[in-house]
This record gives C-alpha cells, sequence and structure tokens, in this order.
C-alpha cells in the first residue's frame, strides 16, 4: 500500500500557506482585502487608496488563477482534460508486473475514453482476479492519472462493500447515501472516479442502485456522468483464470502468449452466468453497461520477487536478492506440487519483508 500511494501530493504545500488560507483568500473580494490590508484606511490620501485598491484586485486576481490556486487546493480537471495514455503505459510497463492482458485492456479503454470528446456514458471498467493480483493498484495507477493525489484526491472515492455497506437490512438506506454521494460528487468533479471493491460481496439492491449512473443518459437529475469512471474490481472469475493460465503452462504455452480470446469463453459462462455472483446476475451486463472486463492473471514465483524489489526500493533500501528470494520462497503456492502460482499473488509481500528487515536490522 505505501508504495502504491506514495507521489502525487508534494506539490500541495504544507505549512506556510494551507489550502484554506488560500480558498479564504480567494473567496474574499478584494474590497474586504482592502479593508483588511489597510486599517487606517480613512487617514490617507486618495492617491495611496486607488493605488491599495489595485494592489488588492490584483493580488485577488492571482490568488484565483488556476496555475496558482491550483498548486495549493486540488482543482478538478476541466471539461478538454486527456488522460496521457502514453504517461499511463509507461507507468503500466514499469510497475505492473506479469499482467500483459490487463495493462492490454486497461491501456485501449483509457485511450477510447480520452480521445473521445464526448463520451456516451461513463467509463466503467471490472477487474477480475485471484487476490493479490494487483486489482486496486491497477485502479490506484489509473485514478491517479486523472487525479495525481490518488485515493487522498477528494475526486476518487473507493468503497468496500463490507466496510461500508455490511448490513443487509440498511440496504435501503445505503441505496440512499450511495446514490446521493454520487450525485454530490460528480456535481462537484465530472470527473470524479468511483472505486467499489469486493464487487462480489455488494448487495444486489446496491448495484441496482448504481446503474442509472452507469447507463446511456445524458443526465440524470441535470447532472451528467458521462466523464466519471466507475472501475469495479472482484474475484469473481479468478478460478478461472487461474485455470485458463495453468492450462498454458502445462501445455507448455508461454504466459505472454495468453490472449483475450482464450479467457472470453471460459468468463462469459464462468463469471456473467453465475448466479451467485452479485454483479453478474444484475442488470449490468444484460444491458452492457460494463464496457471493458479486465482480467488479472495468477502472479508466479518470479513476479512475486518483482514485487519485493519493487518494495525495497519504494522504502528507499537496496535491493537485497537475499532477501528477495527468502520473501518469495515463503509465500505459499498453488497447484499443491508444481507450485507455480502464489496463493496471495503479492499481497503479504509488504508484511513478509517487514520481518526480514527487521532481521537483517538487528543483526547489523
Ligand atoms: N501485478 C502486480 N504488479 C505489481 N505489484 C503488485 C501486483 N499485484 C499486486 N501487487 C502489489 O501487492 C499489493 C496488493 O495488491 P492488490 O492490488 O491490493 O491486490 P488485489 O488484486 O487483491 O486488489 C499492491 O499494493 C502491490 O504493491
Ligand atoms: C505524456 O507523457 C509523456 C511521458 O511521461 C511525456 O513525454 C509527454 O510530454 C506527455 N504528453 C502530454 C501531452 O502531456
Ligand atoms: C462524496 O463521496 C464521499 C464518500 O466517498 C462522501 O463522504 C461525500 O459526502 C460525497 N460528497 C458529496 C458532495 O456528496
Amino acid at each position: 500500500m505505501a508504495a502504491a500511494v506514495t507521489g502525487g501530493v508534494q506539490h500541495f504545500l504544507p505549512g506556510a500557506v494551507g489550502p484554506e488560507a488560500v480558498r479564504f483568500l480567494v473567496a474574499m473580494r478584494p474590497a474586504v482585502l482592502l479593508w483588511l490590508l489597510l486599517p487606517g484606511l480613512a487617514a490617507l490620501e486618495p492617491l495611496s487608496v486607488g493605488l491599495a485598491i489595485g494592489v488588492a484586485s490584483a493580488l485577488t486576481g492571482y490568488l484565483s488563477h488556476p496555475s496558482f490556486y491550483c498548486s495549493y487546493v486540488e482543482c478538478c480537471p476541466s471539461a478538454g482534460h486527456r488522460l496521457n495514455a502514453t504517461a499511463l503505459r509507461e507507468q503500466l510497463d514499469g510497475r505492473l508486473f506479469g499482467q500483459h492482458l490487463a495493462k492490454e485492456v486497461v491501456l485501449r479503454a483509457v485511450t477510447g475514453f480520452s480521445n473521445n470528446p464526448s463520451p456516451k456514458k461513463p467509463l466503467t471498467l471490472s477487474l477480475h482476479g485471484w487476490a493479490g493480483t494487483g486489482k486496486n493498484f491497477l485502479s490506484q495507477l489509473l485514478a491517479r492519472h486523472v487525479h495525481p493525489a490518488g485515493l487522498r484526491s477528494k475526486f476518487v472515492h473507493l468503497f468496500l462493500a463490507t466496510l461500508h455497506f455490511p448490513h443487509p437490512q440498511r440496504v435501503p438506506m445505503y441505496q440512499e447515501q450511495l446514490q446521493s454521494w454520487i450525485r454530490g460528487n460528480v456535481s462537484a468533479c465530472a470527473h470524479s472516479v468511483f472505486i467499489f471493491d469486493e464487487m462480489d460481496k455488494m448487495h444486489q439492491g446496491l448495484i441496482d442502485a448504481i446503474k442509472p449512473f452507469l447507463d446511456y443518459y445524458e443526465q440524470v437529475d441535470g447532472v451528467s456522468y458521462r466523464n466519471a469512471i466507475f472501475i469495479f474490481l472482484s474475484n469473481a472469475g479468478g478460478d478461472l483464470i487461474n485455470k485458463a493460465a495453468l492450462d498454458f503452462w502445462t501445455s507448455g504455452k508461454r504466459r505472454e502468449d495468453i490472449q483475450l480470446k482464450d479467457l472470453e469463453p471460459m468468463l462469459s459462462v464462468g463469471v456473467f452466468n453465475n448466479k451467485n455472483s452479485g454483479l453478474w446476475h444484475s442488470s449490468l451486463i444484460d444491458r452492457n453497461l460494463i464496457d471493458y472486463f479486465v482480467p488479472l492473471l495468477p502472479l508466479e514465483h518470479k513476479h512475486v520477487k518483482m514485487c519485493v524489489r519493487a518494495e525495497m526500493l519504494a522504502r528507499g533500501h537496496e535491493v537485497d536478492e537475499q532477501i528477495v528470494q527468502a520473501v518469495a520462497d515463503e509465500m505459499t503456492y498453488f497447484p499443491k506440487e508444481a507450485r507455480i502460482y502464489s496463493d496471495k499473488g503479492c499481497k503479504t509481500v509488504q508484511a513478509k519483508l517487514d520481518i526480514h528487515e527487521d532481521i537483517a536490522g538487528a543483526m547489523d
């Protein structure tokens, strides 16, 4: 997590002038500022008063200029905002390991969406895969491309089914709450990003509640949702993706040669027609409200090692191959005999690394 959320907000300077102060100054009319700046106004000659008025207006003008204002206070991207697909590709190439399919689909989705000046619906992505394969990580990388502060941005919203909507008997209340949040957030920023984790644990009623926002409407109650991005994460279909990957491996083919079309038939039977997984059972799919299905492959030993190295570098340490090997070896792998794929992907890498670094630190 620590590695995933670094970067982005360094330019929101803390200290001297906080965002609140800037927001306050900009909200003030020049006259008020003038009144603050020059307490003894009445005593001054007309020339100084004129000068002071000029200075005060110039100052408010400067403070409210986007390039200044937005370096202190996070701003929503303007209407013509485009995502930089080249930069996103670089990030994905360098930081997302072992997921050539997900990379390809996400880049295609983002390029299409940002090249379209008037999208007909919000961008909706559904990420599927085993635990720890990078679903949250990838959504955060993507979110950070729209809002540099990532999860800390006030325009990026993460919902966890089991944390935010735990009680089935409260679904009617959650529905109302969620709808008013989405409405409020998109009114405040058309480019809002919503990430729904644990989608398979979401109550059917809640999925129905967000459906209107995902649809091809020009506006819903006067708000347009067409520039927003919705990302759904779930383990649904993860077992089938794993099986497909394993079949590839067993038949001696390269992981990188797995293509989308190799997964689609299994996913469409196993996920979309599985009545137990909330999302699929709903009309999201019937109505074609999901634009892209993004499969994440199970991670191998070598990918776990890449995660350990990345985490060491993120902590500002040098890569110690001995620790890399030790951490990767400690993970559990499946299938039992062949031990090819990590049970938890890269999920427990950070905790395991903490332990190893403590030991290494104690021996120094
Ligand atoms: N494919 C990957 N490439 C790089 N790092 C990864 C990858 N998968 C997982 N990680 C690392 O493991 C952590 C946990 O992964 P996460 O995205 O939360 O998994 P999940 O698929 O369960 O959402 C991430 O924060 C990231 O540091
Ligand atoms: C997009 O990102 C690339 C690589 O980070 C950069 O070189 C390029 O100038 C960016 N393009 C725009 C339009 O910002
Ligand atoms: C935006 O969403 C958050 C939840 O992520 C919620 O707390 C907040 O009240 C929403 N804002 C508006 C204006 O509705």
